[in-house]
This record gives structure tokens, C-alpha cells and sequence, in this order.
């Protein structure tokens, strides 16, 4: 089976493949792969693994129909039209769970950092401002005890609120499709309404999947029901806020402050206002870059990957299994 890899991948995952008999093909550079390239080299493969890379609408499904699989390495699939690759018998798997740590730990960050507005204060020093202590001067809001509504209670939002529960005390709310089981709620989390969850939330952490119905969720109108002081968290999808809801937000201090480790598009244009904002701490999309977690990935879509070689399902297949 020949595969292609849109990006360079931790080593021991491409040696799982080529010991199993995988001939591997990685794209090196660090351009992105235009969706008509990706698909004209793809016209000599037999499987795709997708890190990064472009959209893989109906078209590029429909013009890569002789795929025998896509692995994506990401546990997020919505860049990927996941009904066509049914339709056209693709079987197509993620990498979920193996992330989750890693990418609570940056939701957890952003809400430390924004909660002291740590990334303005290591901007003033650059610039010279430490000269003088002001006791009334560099203010932060204390964690202790608030409210953490998660917004998504998947893998993710679950290893989230434990954190914050442990660290904090945390209250935690929750609003997502479907309720936790007891024996999944070990912080005694409470399901609310979207609405509930903006208004009783002190900090909103965002962790759901991109779909249609959580596109564009927090716009203007979810802003301006959040509480004055809240500060809001996203390292799911940049798509599910809006972003000039979001300005507006803080620029009219509807909300405290805003973490994104996702931004919509990707990467965030440097000249952008929500960057020298004081109250706003902007990452790199690095939920996931860990050296474990990354490799984790890598070795988890690589073995998706073997068990179709093998003549076998995906062990994290996402798309309906034909038997
Ligand atoms: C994921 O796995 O979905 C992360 O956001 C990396 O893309």
C-alpha cells in the first residue's frame, strides 16, 4: 500500500508503517499542498494520511475516489465532508483521546494567563514598563472558587473541568448534546442551557466540535449575555466565535478577556487588533504539540492505516462501518 503523508511525521510512526509493509511518501516543505496538487499526487497513492493540509470537500472526495483510506491525525474531522467519503465507501478515522491532556492543558493555560493578563505583562517588560510597583496597577481576577462553564463535554472539556475542579475548586457547568453518565461526572458537573451557561458562567471554555450548529455560537448576542467580568476560552475551532463579535466584546468590556489557541482563518494575520489587546493571549493552534501527544497521533493514524493494509476496519474509523 503506498500512502502519502501531507506533512513530516514523528519517525517512529512512518517506521510502523514501512515495517508493515507500507511504502511511505511525506511532503517536506513547509508550503501548504494546494487542494488540486494534493489531489494530483494523491493520484499515485493508495492511502492518505491528512495532518494539516487542505479542505477535503465532495469534489476533492469525488477526484480521489480509488483512496482505500484517509487517517486523519487530528481528533477534530471538519475539514473532511465525512457523508461523501461514506457515500463513496473512503473509510476515514481521527485520533481521539490521545490529545486530550495536552490540549486542556493549553485551555488551562490561556485561562491562568488571561486571568493575570500575563502575555501584556511580559509585553510592558520588553517594552521597558517595569519600573515602578503600583499596588493598584497590574490587577488580575482570582480563579478560586468561580464558575467554569465547558462548552463541548467531550474527551477534552472532561479533562478540563477535572483540572480546573482540582486546581481551583471550580463550580462546573456544562452544555453539550447529550448528559454525562454518574460514573462519567466525577466533578459533579451541572448540564445547562446555552443560555444558563452564559449568563451563570465566569469563565467559558470552549471544546466542542465544529458543526453547523456551533458555527458562529458565540456571536454578538451570546457576548453581550456573558457576565462583565468573564473570560472566554477557545481551543476547539476558531469558526465556532466570531470574530468581530468577539472584539467588540472587549472592546466594549462586555467580557473580561479572551484565550485563543484557535483563530478563524488560520494563521491569524499578524496586524490583527485582538493582538495587542491587553486582555486577549493568542496561541499558535498548539493544543495538541506535545513530543508525546504528537507522537501518540502519528503512531495512532499509522495504525489505522496497518489494519486496512491488513485487510481490517479502522480501529478509530468515524465514518459508518459498511457491515
Ligand atoms: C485536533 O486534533 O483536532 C487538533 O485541533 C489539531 O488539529
Amino acid at each position: 500500500m503506498r500512502i502519502f503523508i501531507t506533512r513530516v511525521i514523528a519517525a517512529n510512526a512512518v517506521s510502523l508503517l514501512e515495517t508493515a509493509g507500507c511504502q511511505v511518501v511525506q511532503h517536506e516543505s513547509k508550503s501548504e499542498l494546494s487542494p488540486n496538487h494534493l489531489i494530483s499526487l494523491l493520484q499515485d497513492f493508495d492511502a492518505l494520511l491528512s495532518v494539516g493540509g487542505p479542505v477535503m470537500d465532495g469534489e476533492f472526495l469525488r477526484r480521489c475516489r480509488h483512496l482505500k483510506a484517509i487517517a486523519l491525525m487530528s481528533a477534530g474531522f471538519d475539514k473532511i465532508d465525512l457523508d461523501e467519503a461514506a457515500a463513496l465507501g473512503i473509510p476515514v478515522s481521527n485520533t481521539p483521546g490521545v490529545l486530550s491532556n495536552a490540549t486542556a492543558d493549553v485551555a488551562f493555560l490561556l485561562m491562568l494567563a488571561v486571568s493575570r493578563n500575563a502575555f501584556q505583562m511580559h509585553k510592558e517588560i520588553l517594552k521597558g514598563n517595569w519600573n515602578f510597583f503600583d499596588p493598584m496597577a497590574n490587577l488580575g481576577r482570582d480563579l478560586e472558587g468561580r464558575t467554569l462553564g465547558i462548552f463541548g463535554m467531550g474527551n477534552i472539556g472532561l479533562v478540563m473541568a477535572r483540572k480546573a475542579a482540582a486546581a481551583f475548586g471550580m463550580k462546573i457547568l456544562y452544555h453539550n448534546r447529550s448528559k454525562l453518565s454518574p460514573e462519567q461526572n466525577l466533578v459533579q458537573a451541572t448540564w445547562v442551557d446555552f443560555d444558563t451557561l452564559l449568563q451563570e458562567s465566569d469563565v467559558i471554555s470552549v471544546h466542542a466540535n465544529l458543526y453547523p450548529a456551533t458555527t458562529g455560537i458565540f456571536n454578538r448576542d451570546a457576548f453581550r449575555r456573558m457576565k462583565p467580568g468573564a473570560i472566554f476560552i477557545n481551543a476547539a475551532r476558531g469558526k465556532i466565535h466570531e470574530e468581530q463579535a468577539l472584539i467588540e466584546a472587549l472592546q466594549k468590556g462586555w467580557i473580561w478577556g479572551a484565550g485563543l489557541d484557535v483563530t478563524n482563518p488560520e494563521p491569524m494575520a499578524p496586524g490583527n487588533p485582538l493582538l495587542e489587546m491587553p486582555n486577549v493571549c493568542v496561541l499558535p493552534h498548539i493544543g495538541s504539540a506535545t513530543l508525546e501527544t504528537r507522537t501518540k497521533m502519528a503512531v495512532m493514524a499509522a495504525e489505522n492505516l496497518i489494519a486496512v493494509k491488513n485487510g481490517l476496519s479502522m480501529p478509530q474509523q468515524i465514518t459508518p462501518r459498511s457491515s
